[in-house]
């Protein structure tokens, strides 16, 4: 009977945080509040009611995945970890900002929460994959489940952006090598250094697997700015360096496999970094063969993506490629801020992955999912037959450079 009302009672509160729409933040907003002597009672009072609606709207939305699914163990874990967040959360809601234990204790909680969560990409991508391996692929749950991933995914983005600038802006875990970060947030963030940093470390596992690596060249062109001066963008390095570093692991496993053999060495990979004055774009460019264009789709679909991998292939023990999520995670960190990644490729030769960053700080506002009536009707719709003639056999795949056989 206890439990049962303690169940009932959380449901309610699910729904009643999930009626708010979660608030987006710009990065400039961030920066302000965090710059100008940031107040830890506010940051406490926004975030004991914003994190339980993210996490509410999220929660609302997994519900609503087909049964088959939700019954993966793995799926359960990872709903056992949100109820636990969210209830805990809860806890504040009648406690005193100008209480300093309840202060410390939110802080506490947050980091708690934060690493509860640390698993939650691969621990659902399981899920997926066991309920592939059980009820097979079938095209209108896959795309259910790509539109529900791309949104609980950047839900998490976006609900660790918020933990993090509270724990480094309140906490004992502020970064003593960036004394001018804003919490997660360079204000003046060099871009190119970045760029280089995740070269070099994709270069490390890529030179410790291959025992070559491609060189790097890099081209700057600031068209707002100082034209002399590197560009700067005011955003999260941590995000960048995460894009940047999938884009390059993929571009140097391409270039390696495609040139191993030949006598010209490896051709190098190009980064064009160019700020507008809308747009700060990275542009990734590789000679690795390419991608034909039928397959750059299904790069980002996650369903693709979590194929099990066959064992007799030897791309399952390259380091530089993992589970087949680098790339979607990337565009949704992209998108997060309002920017996006896309990649263009020319098969036979090479692909090139650009990286869109909006160029303002004011502009950069959180992109985040909200669940409601035409988020929910995505779910009901029943699959449409295709208004397009369709061929009946896909091409047979020869190419060289599509060494991974389920894409
Ligand atoms: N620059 C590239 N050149 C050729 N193929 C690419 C490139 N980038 C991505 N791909 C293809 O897209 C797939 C998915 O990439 P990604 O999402 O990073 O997952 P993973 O690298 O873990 O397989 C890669 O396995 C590869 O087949
Ligand atoms: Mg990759």
């Amino acid at each position: 009977m206890r439990l049962y009302t303690v169940l009932l009672k959380n449901t309610k509160k699910i729904e009643y945080y999930s009626r708010f729409s979660p608030s987006p933040l710009s990065i400039k907003q961030f920066l302000e509040f965090g710059r100008d002597n940031a107040c830890e009672k506010t940051s406490f009072m926004f975030l004991r009611k914003e994190l339980p609606v993210r996490l509410a709207n999220t929660m609302r939305e997994v519900n609503l995945l087909p049964d088959n699914l939700l019954s993966q163990p793995s799926i359960k874990l990872v709903q056992k970890w949100y109820m636990q967040s969210f209830v805990e959360l809860l806890g504040y809601e009648n406690r005193k900002p100008e209480d300093p234990q309840a202060l410390n204790d939110f802080l506490e909680l947050l980091i708690e929460i934060r690493n509860r969560h640390n698993d939650v990409v691969p621990t659902m991508a399981q899920g997926v994959i066991e309920y592939k391996e059980k009820f097979g692929f079938d095209p209108f749950v896959s795309s259910n489940i790509q539109y529900f991933l791309d949104r609980f995914y950047t839900n998490r983005i976006s609900f660790r952006m918020l933990i993090n600038q509270h724990t480094l802006l309140f906490g004992n875990d502020t970064n003593p090598a960036h004394p001018k970060h804003i919490g997660s947030i360079d204000p003046t963030c060099s871009v190119a250094e970045v760029v280089k940093d995740a070269y070099e470390t994709a270069k490390m596992l890529c030179e410790q697997y291959y025992l070559a690596a491609p060189a790097l060249q890099i081209q700057e062109f600031n068209m707002k700015q100082d034209k002399d001066k590197s560009i700067q963008a005011v955003y999260v390095p941590s995000h960048l360096f995460h894009m940047l570093f999938e884009l390059f692991k993929n571009s140097m496993r391409a270039s390696v496999e495609l040139h191993e053999d030949s006598k010209e060495g490896l051709p190098p990979v190009k980064a064009k970094v160019t700020l507008g004055k809308e747009d700060l774009s990275i542009k990734i460019s590789d000679r690795g063969g390419g991608v034909p264009l039928r397959k750059i789709d299904r790069l980002f679909n996650y369903m693709y993506s979590t194929a099990p991998t066959p064992s007799l292939e030897p791309s399952s023990t390259v380091p530089l490629a993992g589970f087949g999520y680098g790339l979607p995670i990337s565009r949704l960190y992209a998108r997060y801020f309002q920017g996006d990644l896309k990649l263009y490729s020319m098969e036979g030769v090479g692909t090139d992955a650009v990286i869109y960053l909006k160029a303002l700080s004011s502009e950069s506002f959180e992109r985040l999912p909200v669940f409601n009536k035409s988020a929910w009707r995505h779910y009901q719709t029943s699959p449409e037959a295709d208004d397009w003639s369709n061929p009946s056999k896909e091409p047979r795949d020869t190419s060289k450079s599509n060494y991974k056989a389920n894409r």
